[in-house]
């Protein structure tokens, strides 16, 4: 797909048909994101693929968050978000970016920010692919289940999960809040 129709076709997708998703084009998808720029091209993100019994422990995880985030929503919203949460949407896949941890605040952000850009990556990538993604951060507030479950230790950091796989449809494209940029750039002579 050409750039910049890509860029504006990426949206977030929060449902997904159960159909595997290839080997290959997972792996296309994290070499797209192993191209990422990188503070001191350190290179410093990793890449979890969770399937099968992880995934599922994900989703128990997820839910758990889902739950007590939509306790107070009115149906059917809090039973969708819940259902959701469980089965990130049904995707067959979740990936998981991970960072070297840094407790310098400086090279923490320096971290944190070429993982953002491998996850920007991923979206992209599975995008071309027809395969859809959505940020998450979500499943964060349960980071000591995340860690456990993803056997990631204190020396790394999680920067975001994502779903991917077929969407069972695509949503429509979310407005921009400023399309004809006149609040949001700042030129400066
Ligand atoms: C840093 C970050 C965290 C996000 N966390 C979540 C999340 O936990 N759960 C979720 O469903 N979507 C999450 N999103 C997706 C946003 O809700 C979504 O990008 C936004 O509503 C705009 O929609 P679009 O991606 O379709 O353009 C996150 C996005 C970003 C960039």
């Amino acid at each position: 797909m050409e750039f910049f129709e890509l860029v504006k076709k990426r949206q977030s997708v929060r449902s997904y048909k159960p159909d595997a998703v290839s080997r290959e084009d997972i792996m296309k998808i994290l070499d797209a994101a192993n191209f990422a720029p990188s503070g001191q091209n350190q290179q410093q993100w990793e890449f979890i693929v969770a399937t099968g019994k992880t995934k599922e422990k994900l989703g128990e995880s997820y839910g758990k968050i889902g739950e007590a985030y939509a306790s107070q929503w009115d149906e059917p919203a809090k039973s969708d978000f819940i259902n959701y949460a469980r089965t990130y949407g049904g995707a067959p896949v979740v990936l998981v970016v991970t960072v070297v941890a840094s407790k310098n605040p400086s090279t923490r952000k320096m971290h944190l920010e070429s993982g953002c850009a491998a996850m920007q990556n991923i979206m992209l990538a599975a995008r071309d692919l027809g395969l859809g993604t959505c940020w998450m951060i979500g499943p964060l507030n349960d980071e000591a289940a995340l860690r456990e479950i993803l056997n990631v230790g204190d020396d790394r950091e999680i920067v975001a999960v994502t779903p991917l796989g077929y969407p069972t449809a695509w949503p429509p494209m979310r407005e921009r809040l400023d399309p004809d940029l006149t609040r949001k750039v700042h030129w400066l002579d």
